[in-house]
């Protein structure tokens, strides 16, 4: 028994050992900590995006993502007339009249440094230039969210920092509206007022006051309903007053619109393409002719191949069926969800994003049963393999755990700013599958600076060397590379890299030329 537990990894020594040739060092053997982040420096540093797009005529909310120790002075130049910069809290607000590229520069000073970089608006048709980050309260509320829990959470995206790292979107999910009678989906249960305008239930009082309330941190508020008469959990949809919901979601100030299938699917047999575009080509009409800005989440479960289509009515599309149902087989269920959605890498691009559903991790609730939640069952090596192949599938990046349990593991898995900046990364790239076994993964993202992210996933259960090799990439010479969870240079390679990877665990690094 003992023997065949040690076996692997004595072959691993083994191979470690003899190993060696001109590339340092090789294999690459990490340091195995728990946190691999390290602590932001209390000097600023800006994190985020560099552009940011926004429609003309449209208002302009934007914190500007910065790690430091408070309080921290913010400057702009070259702010286009119309927007206006706040000094100590760095949120960008005001209006931009006319299209067009902005170029400008923000500056981050404190008592210990300072920190600037170049960031471009682009006051055009597309929104999402880069995925959206943020909160979303499904899998830990359920229909137990209420304005009070939203509000908590806008709170702790700014107390825990998550917000200086980008994270700016806080999204209430299901359970807001009037829930219909059972047995009587379609018929009169009081969820509109006389004017056909939509009610919220009890827990939330008033949904101006709310956004409001997101938008004051400088955040972003999201919401949620189907094109159905009622959405997933049996409350009230959107149907037959889609222009009218688009209408009251802007009036009250919402900035992202999740449009979950759900009933419509009693009302349509769809046998085209075009029926399963017809609802999503339907709001996004409603939602562009509105004078304010709302990202269009199609939430369909990938059905008619959407990721064909999601990009003509829509700003990310959900390939697949919800990550939170997924069983656990061979591997853990975000696995199989991350390589379904990885197939469709060609079709992402700025403004358009393949979305494989949330990061479940930290205190998490189960879907199956609503529950409230429990501390997740991943390793710690699973949860940097989760939030490494989301990022370098350029996926929204939502997390959808207990925002008032994040712990150091937790925080140190969401907040790597160099992870992050895969994600962000402006040429708006999805990887490419460079290699697919039962053994390992291998996800290649092209960088705008001609530069790649590289994901090498053990998906074994054992410790493994896994290897990359430059002639399967197409690129040829010497790489230097920096291992992104760690923020450590390590080498530069010539013709290929090989790593010791934990099991169902993840290398990701840059490979930058000289
Ligand atoms: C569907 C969606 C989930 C969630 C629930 C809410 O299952 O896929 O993400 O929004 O509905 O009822």
């Amino acid at each position: 028994m003992k023997t065949r537990i040690f076996l692997p990894y004595l072959i691993l020594l083994i191979i470690i050992a003899s190993g060696c040739g001109s590339n340092p060092p090789h294999p690459y053997q990490p340091l195995n900590e728990t946190i691999l982040t390290p602590k932001p420096p209390a000097t600023p540093r800006i994190n985020g995006p560099s552009v940011y797009g926004v429609r003309p005529g449209s208002p302009f909310i934007y914190r500007i993502p910065c790690t430091g120790d408070r309080p921290i002075h913010f400057q702009a130049i070259n702010l286009p007339a119309g927007l206006t910069l706040n000094g100590s809290t760095g949120i960008i607000t005001g209006r931009l009249e006319t299209s067009g590229k902005y170029m400008l520069q923000i500056e981050a000073k404190n008592t210990s440094g300072g920190d600037s970089r170049e960031f471009t608006i682009v006051a055009g048709d597309t929104l999402a230039l880069t995925p959206p980050m943020g909160w979303n309260s499904w899998y830990i509320h359920y229909d137990r969210i209420s304005d009070s829990l939203m509000r908590q959470a806008a709170d702790q995206m700014i107390e825990t920092g998550m917000a200086d790292f980008g994270y700016q979107y806080v999204n209430i999910d299901d359970c807001w509206m009037v829930k219909v009678n059972p047995g009587d989906p379609d018929g009169d249960s009081k969820t509109r007022s006389e004017d056909g305008k939509l009610l919220t239930n009890e827990k939330f009082p008033d949904m101006y006051a709310l956004t409001e309330y997101i938008h004051g941190k400088g955040l972003k508020a999201g919401t949620y309903i189907s094109p159905g008469p009622t959405t997933c959990a049996g409350y009230a949809g959107s149907y037959g007053h889609e222009h009218q919901d688009a209408e009251t979601f802007a009036e009250w100030g919402f900035d992202f619109l999740k449009y979950d299938w759900c009933s419509y699917g009693r009302l349509a047999d769809p046998v085209s393409t075009e029926d399963y575009i017809k609802p999503y080509r339907q709001m996004w009409q409603f939602l562009r002719s509105l004078d304010r800005d709302i990202v269009l989440n199609l939430c369909q479960y990938g059905m008619g191949d959407v990721w064909t289509w999601g990009g003509e009515v829509g700003n990310c599309w959900r390939t697949t069926g919800d990550l939170g149902l997924e069983e656990n087989r061979e591997l853990p269920g975000f696995y199989y969800i991350g390589l379904s959605n990885a197939q469709h890498w060609q079709y992402a691009r700025p403004g358009s994003w393949n979305d494989p559903d949330y990061i479940l991790i930290g205190w998490v609730g189960d879907a199956n049963r609503m529950l409230t939640g429990a501390s997740t069952l991943l390793t710690p090596d699973e949860q940097y393999s989760y939030m490494s192949m989301w990022s370098l599938m350029a996926a929204p990046l939502i997390f959808s755990g207990d925002m008032g349990r994040l712990d150091e593991f937790t925080l140190n898995v969401l907040c790597n700013h160099e992870v992050i900046s895969v994600i962000q990364d402006p040429l708006g790239k999805q990887a490419r599958i460079l290699r697919q076994s039962e053994k390992d993964l291998v996800l290649v993202k092209e960088m705008v600076d001609g530069s790649y992210a590289v994901g090498i996933f053990n998906l074994e259960k054992v410790p493994s060397i896994l290897n990359i090799h430059w002639e399967e990439m197409g690129i040829k010479g010497k790489w230097k590379l920096r291992d992104l969870w760690r923020q450590k240079d390590i080498g530069e390679y010539r013709d290929s890299f090989s790593a010791s990877i934990m099991p169902h665990g993840v290398v990701m690094v840059s490979l930058k030329n000289n």
